[in-house]
């Protein structure tokens, strides 16, 4: 067993070793990407809640998809990927606290929001949907340089 635990501990570490070798402006195009993914669940929840279509079981397909891929927002900011085509502040690595709890909240909100879906409750669905938006516009507010989006 303990040789096991090492080799996987071993292949870890190689992993983050090799992480050094990732460029900063890699970093913020896969953000960017992760981002416009997030948002386009959140769009088509959105037509989901203000009740304009109703696929069957889509709302679980997105709430999830989107609790997903807001649950480690802050490991897309690496410190260095503050330069270049990005529309990051560098208040993000100044208050990086204060940026880790604005990408807990979304954790958070986008968590509670697939735990709602399942209850199937309408008004609750609207509220959880409304928190999410909340936690993105947030961190928006305080850490993104175009505050009109
Ligand atoms: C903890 C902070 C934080 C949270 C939470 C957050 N964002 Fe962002 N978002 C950013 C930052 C910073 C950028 C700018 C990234 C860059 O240009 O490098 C950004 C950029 C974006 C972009 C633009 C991507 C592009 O093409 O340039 C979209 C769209 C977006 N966010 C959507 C969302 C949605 C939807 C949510 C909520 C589900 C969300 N964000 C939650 C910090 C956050």
């Amino acid at each position: 067993m303990k040789a096991t635990l090492s080799l996987i501990l071993a292949a870890t570490l190689g992993g983050a070793t090799l992480a050094h070798a990732q460029e900063p402006e890699d970093f913020i195009k896969y953000r960017e990407a992760m981002m416009k993914a997030m948002a386009g669940h959140s769009g088509a929840m959105s037509q989901i809640v203000r009740g304009k279509v109703s696929p069957e079981g889509h709302l679980q397909m997105h709430a999830k998809s989107l609790a997903e891929l807001s649950s480690d927002i802050a490991s897309m900011f690496p410190e260095g990927s503050d330069f270049g085509e990005t529309e990051a502040k560098e208040e993000i690595w100044k208050e990086w606290d204060k940026f880790q709890q604005a990408a807990d909240k979304a954790k958070q909100a986008t968590a509670t929001l697939a735990a709602t879906v399942d209850s199937g409750d309408e008004a609750k669905i609207a509220a959880a949907f409304k928190d999410v938006g909340q936690a993105c516009k947030g961190c928006h507010e305080d850490f993104r340089k175009e505050e009109e989006h």
